[in-house]
């Protein structure tokens, strides 16, 4: 830890102080070091998007972004937007529309999914297949995923 770095952020609502060594990543940090494994790791070099978590308001890329550039940010991941109930309806659509096989890509889809809604809430069905683009799902198809985020945006269901 010989040049880790003396770090404040804010981990879902709670203030976490540690000395960081500057090439960790923001996901591994928060994997490693507070156990929130809701943010994965896929591909490591920002291409899948499994390790999206929101800084500041804004969706990032956990592994595109080191731990010690989140100083003095408010850093939000799956397990406080679950815990907060914010993610609730888009859960239970992708639930129901069973949008989700693995669940690899779940957590980082559902980031992605309720930022567009906080953008655009009336967001076509193009429009969300273009915000999700940048997040891969493996298993599922993206067909249901489009179909529970399409049902929360438009009220259907
Ligand atoms: S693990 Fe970060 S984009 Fe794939
Ligand atoms: S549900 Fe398995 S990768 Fe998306």
């Amino acid at each position: 830890m010989e040049h880790a770095v003396d770090t404040t952020l804010t981990v879902n609502g709670t203030e976490v102080r540690r000395r960081i060594e500057p090439r960790q990543h923001l996901v591994d940090f928060l994997r490693e070091e507070l156990g929130l494994t809701g943010s994965h790791l896929g591909c490591e070099h920002g291409v899948c998007g499994a390790c999206t978590v929101r800084v500041d308001g804004a969706i990032v890329r956990g592994c595109l972004m080191l731990a010690v550039q989140a100083d003095g940010c408010k850093v939000e991941t799956i397990e406080g937007l679950s815990d907060s109930g914010e993610l609730a309806k888009l859960q239970q659509a992708f639930h129901k529309r069973n949008a989700l096989q693995c669940g690899f890509c779940t957590p980082a889809m559902l980031l992605a999914a309720r930022d567009l809604q906080l953008a655009n809430p009336r967001a076509s069905r193009e429009e969300i297949r273009a915000h999700l683009s940048g997040n891969y799902c493996r298993c599922t198809g993206y067909q249901a995923i489009v179909d529970a985020v399409e049902e929360v945006l438009h009220g259907k269901g």
